[in-house]
Formats: C-alpha cells, sequence, structure tokens
C-alpha cells in the first residue's frame, strides 16, 4: 500500500468511528442542508452546520433551531455550537442532543467583531480557562462527543494552541481540529501547517483534524504527510467545488488525478444544490442566499458571464431554472 493510499483512513473518537477522514468544515452562511448534501454525494466523510448559537438557542429562536437540522441524504452529521458563557452552551447540547448529530463542536475560532464581544469565537483562545468550562459544561450536559476547533492563537505574538488544547483535552474533548492561522490573520495570509505537526506530535495518538489552505486535493495530501494529523475539514476550497471531495479522496486512495467536472457537471451540481435549498427553506431565502454560491460553481465557465449576471438580478428559482437551462443548451 502506498504511503499516499494510507492517509485516507477511519477516524476513531471516544465510541464513534467514521469510515473517511475527509470532512467539510462548518462555513456560516453556506454549510445549510442544501450545500452539505452535494457534499456528502461528492464523497465527504462528515459534514458540519455552519456555527450556531447557543444563545439564540436558550433564547427559543425558531430561525436557529432550523440551522440545527439534518439533511435527508445524511446518515451522520455533526452540529457546530458557539458560545461565549457556560450556562448557554450547557443548556444549548440538550437541545443540540435532540437532533442526534454524532458530535457536537464548539468554535473557538471564529474572528468576526461581534463574536468575540459576547466572549466566544477566538476569544475563547485568549481565555483558556474560560474554554476549559465550556467544554466542561457541554460534557456534563450530553453523551454525543464533544471537540474543539482552535485557532493557533490571537496573533503571532500569543501562540497559545498548545496550551488551549491541554485544557481542550483534560476537559473532555475528544478531538481537535486546528484552523492553522491566528484571529489576527483571519482569512488572510498563509496558514503555517508546521502548527498543526506540533500539535500532532504533543497529543500522540489522540485525533488531530486540520484546516487552512486546503484548495485542492495535492494540499490535502500535502497537509497530511507533512503534519502527520488524523484527518481534514475542506472549507473555501468546496464553495462552489463539492467535487474537491472525490478529486481529494480519489488521489488519498489511488495516487492519481481525476480529471476536473466538466462545466456541464458543474452546472448540474448547482442546480441540484438549488433546487435542494428550494426544498429546504422558502424560495426566496434559498434563491438569495444561493447566488454567492452559484457564482463561485459558474465561475470561469465558457460563456457563464451572461448566465451570472442574470442570475443575480432574479429572486425566484423559475427564472433560475431558465436561465440554467439555456445556458446547459449552449453547451451542446
Ligand atoms: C465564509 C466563511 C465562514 C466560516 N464559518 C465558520 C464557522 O461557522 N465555524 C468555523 O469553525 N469556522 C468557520 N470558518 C473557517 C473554516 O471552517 C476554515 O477553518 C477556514 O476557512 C480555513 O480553511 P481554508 O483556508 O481551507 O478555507 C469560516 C470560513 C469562511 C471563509
Amino acid at each position: 500500500m502506498s504511503e499516499a493510499r494510507s492517509l485516507y483512513k477511519p477516524l476513531q473518537f471516544d465510541d464513534l468511528t467514521l469510515e473517511g477522514n475527509i470532512f467539510a468544515a462548518p462555513l456560516a452562511g453556506y454549510t445549510d442542508r442544501a450545500f452539505r448534501t452535494v457534499c456528502i454525494e461528492n464523497g465527504a466523510d462528515l459534514c458540519y452546520t455552519e456555527m450556531v448559537s447557543c444563545e439564540a438557542l436558550v433564547r427559543g429562536s425558531g430561525k436557529t433551531e432550523e440551522l440545527l437540522k439534518k439533511a435527508d441524504a445524511e446518515h451522520i452529521y455533526a452540529v457546530q455550537i458557539f458560545s461565549g458563557t457556560v450556562d448557554a452552551a450547557g443548556e444549548a447540547v440538550r437541545m443540540v442532543e435532540q437532533n442526534k448529530p454524532v458530535l457536537i463542536d464548539l468554535n473557538c475560532g471564529c474572528p468576526v467583531p461581534k463574536i468575540i464581544k459576547s466572549g466566544a469565537g477566538s476569544d475563547l483562545m485568549r481565555d483558556p480557562g474560560r474554554l476549559y468550562d465550556i467544554v466542561r459544561a457541554m460534557k456534563d450536559n450530553t453523551d454525543i462527543p464533544v471537540t474543539v476547533k482552535i485557532r493557533t492563537g490571537w496573533d503571532a505574538q500569543s501562540i497559545n494552541f498548545m496550551d488551549v488544547a491541554e485544557k481542550a483535552v483534560k476537559a473532555g474533548a475528544a478531538a481537535i481540529t486546528m484552523h492553522a492561522r491566528t484571529r489576527k490573520q483571519a482569512y488572510g495570509g498563509t496558514a503555517d501547517w508546521s502548527h498543526l505537526k506540533t500539535l500532532k506530535q504533543e497529543l500522540g495518538d489522540y485525533p488531530v483534524l486540520g484546516s487552512g489552505d486546503l484548495f485542492t486535493a495535492e494540499n490535502v495530501r500535502d497537509m497530511l504527510q507533512e503534519t502527520g494529523i488524523d484527518g481534514v475539514m475542506l472549507a473555501r476550497g468546496v464553495i462552489g467545488n463539492p467535487f474537491l471531495f472525490r478529486e481529494t479522496k480519489h488521489l488519498l486512495t489511488t495516487g492519481k488525478t481525476l480529471p476536473p467536472p466538466s462545466p456541464r457537471e458543474k452546472m448540474e451540481t448547482a442546480f441540484r444544490q438549488l433546487e435542494l435549498a428550494v426544498h429546504y427553506k422558502d424560495e426566496r431565502t434559498a434563491v438569495n442566499e444561493m447566488k454567492k454560491q452559484l457564482c463561485a460553481y459558474t465561475k470561469g465557465l465558457p460563456g457563464s458571464s451572461e448566465a451570472r449576471n442574470r442570475m443575480v438580478h432574479s429572486e425566484n428559482f423559475e427564472t433560475y431554472k431558465e436561465i440554467f437551462k439555456e445556458y446547459l443548451e449552449s453547451f451542446d
């Protein structure tokens, strides 16, 4: 068996065994049920909801509860929550549990000022003691495995992922994912994968997942090879490109590169995602939220700028159907 082949493997934490180690990361504003479905159909081993507010859940927000739901195609899925307080996290996981995710992940990486002000997201990187208490509260209120997703630190002067990870492990987290950037970097610059290697070396057999700059199958192979981590989360690389899951799995299992999807397949997948979004949400919301993703699917396709132009100015599904049909006919 080649080394590349062994990079695709089952993942085990607590009593949970996952068939593979290539996940779809939580992406606020993207990873809804429709997007997760096309990720699963293209080979994702596990998908995460976007981050869900514990405060909003506790307040009884119906809109937030919607975010917790599993897609029909998802045999398993994961929920990510964010909380700045111990009480809200403890109470919210009991509500999350009713949806039966295979794991509940705590967001400790969101760089958005509003989230940080509430003490959540990457603010927890500055307060590992509070992170410990929140993970404990989650553990005390659910038997579902709890995991955490962290960054490397607040900024380059305060790289503290080891301290944060140790606290999370001690509090009972079953796995750690690290986005190898600081909060200050947000999504800019390059992710520093060497920190993933250090984290994995320090934690030994404990499961570590990596995130950051995974845009191609080769990126994933390189991250797994260079760092020795157990699995990855694909993020911006799969926006408008869920095919990256199958390309990655193919490369990791055969050592060979799959040809890219044809323009027709891209458009058909984009349309399937739109149909699913309309199935799960009200039409107007679905169409509006899908615009940015449809642009991502069509970017660079021959003659697509006119179709894109028409799409951004359309508000209903029927018009989209027409635009897709006409555009697909242009390939014949
Ligand atoms: C638009 C957007 C939304 C994101 N939302 C979340 C989120 O809800 N929870 C989370 O843990 N990370 C979130 N992330 C971070 C990603 O999961 C991932 O860790 C990060 O983008 C780095 O991977 P990449 O460089 O391969 O994109 C988000 C990133 C982007 C760009």
